[in-house]
């Protein structure tokens, strides 16, 4: 805070992330080796023919310019064609997709797209971290709904007075952090919801690709979800390229139409070769991106394993990159965390990070490989069971 910061500036939430990143550094100043298990930034490979077609774009000086919405059309056409194919519905690559610069800017941008400050946004008491921080640059006030013992978030613990007053639903299953997942009469019963209090359905589904046991739905295949559904897609999750900044949206007209007006002072699209490269990772065989499925089973299954070898029991996901439990020993996540990466160089993600409903849990990110995986299993076990 300076005397330049502005008071949309102030309101954003303290990152909980820079101070355990200080933390880490400390640690490996003092010596300790660092098994950063406290950011989702997949380790593995992307698809080979993804960097081919980027590298090939470079070479391209059709791709040099600015990209002006008629260039994001191939990028659209595959992104609605690859819907099509896994979901069964045909949508329009011109009204009914946007191109986005992650999911992450897309959601920033869509709040303030389509709700007004002092509006009220519906988010799960836990949930990913840029949504609080979208939410106050917005000026929405946030009302945070409990969770049920499933993890879903519990639209009927919602007062009517609330939701009459709010404008989005945001929802994200497979859920970071929790892992939770929603079957279709969970989304059937959201899609009601907003319905019966005129909201939008906001739903960012990065995980769509990584489920172990049951399915991701997608609530915009629902009757009537395309009169208020806005459905965000990564490449960051399934292709490992969060670095290259793509995403993309589908659903309602009205709502991209807003969100792109207010990108258009803001971005000229991401660069012509990466959104190639995008589209050679939606043609790519859905087999092919669910091997990687596996290698997150095999992590997910390790971790679990080890920790209960070591003494504490945890719920084992069933889709994500994540981990989600509550410390038997302390509602001090934070403190928690600090001090074991001081003591045993293993990063954990605090709970308090994902909001309100987070205190007393942490999270693993499964970005590591199995057995690295054991080791730091068996040092926060330590902590845990012996803390
Ligand atoms: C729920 C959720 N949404 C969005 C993102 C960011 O996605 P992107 O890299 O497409 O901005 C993440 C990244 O971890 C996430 O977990």
């Amino acid at each position: 805070m300076n005397r330049w910061t502005s008071r949309r500036a102030r309101a954003l939430p303290e990152s909980v992330f820079l101070r355990m990143d200080r933390a880490k550094r400390e640690a490996r100043q003092a010596g300790r080796a660092i098994i950063d298990l406290s950011i989702g930034s997949s380790d593995l490979s992307p698809p080979p023919e993804a960097l081919a077609a980027l590298k090939a774009a470079v070479d391209d000086p059709e791709t040099y310019g600015y990209c002006l919405r008629s260039g994001t059309r191939p990028f659209l056409e595959a992104a609605t064609r690859w819907y099509a194919r896994r979901f069964g519905r045909a949508l329009d690559p011109e009204t009914q997709a946007l191109a986005l610069i992650g999911s992450q800017e897309g959601l920033a941008h869509l709040l303030l797209a389509v709700a007004d400050p002092g509006d009220v946004l519906l988010v799960p008491e836990v949930a990913y971290p840029s949504y609080w921080g979208a939410a106050a640059l917005a000026g929405l006030e946030v009302w945070p709904i409990p969770l049920r013992a499933d993890y879903l978030a519990d639209l009927e613990a919602v007062p009517g007075e609330v939701a009459r007053r709010a404008r989005v639903l945001l929802l994200n299953y497979p859920n970071n952090p929790t892992a939770a997942l929603a079957d279709r009469a969970y989304w059937e019963a959201a899609l009601e919801f907003a319905a019966r209090y005129d909201l939008l359905l906001v739903h960012d589904n990065p995980y769509v690709d990584l489920v172990f046991e049951g399915e991701a739905l997608s609530p915009l295949t629902l009757d009537g979800a395309l009169e208020r559904t806005v459905e965000l897609f990564s490449f960051s999750k399934s292709y490992h390229l969060a670095g290259f900044r793509l995403g993309f949206a589908l659903g309602n007209r009205e709502a991209l139409a807003a969100l792109e007006a207010v990108k258009a002072p803001i971005d000229f699209n991401q660069y012509l070769g990466i959104q190639r490269m995008g589209i050679a990772a939606l043609e790519l065989p859905e087999a092919r991106v669910r091997r990687d499925v596996e290698v997150f089973r095999a992590r997910r299954d390790a971790l679990v394993e080890a920790l209960a070898a070591a003494g504490w029991t945890v719920p084992r996901p069933r889709a994500g990159m994540y981990l989600w439990a509550r410390l038997p020993h302390t509602e001090d996540d934070l403190g928690f965390c600090v001090e074991l990466v001081r003591q045993t160089g293993v990063a954990l993600a605090p709970g308090r990070a994902f909001g309100p409903g987070g205190r007393g849990h942490v999270r693993f990110a499964l970005v590591q490989p199995p057995e690295v995986l054991r080791e730091a299993a068996a040092r926060v076990a330590a902590a845990v069971v012996g803390g």
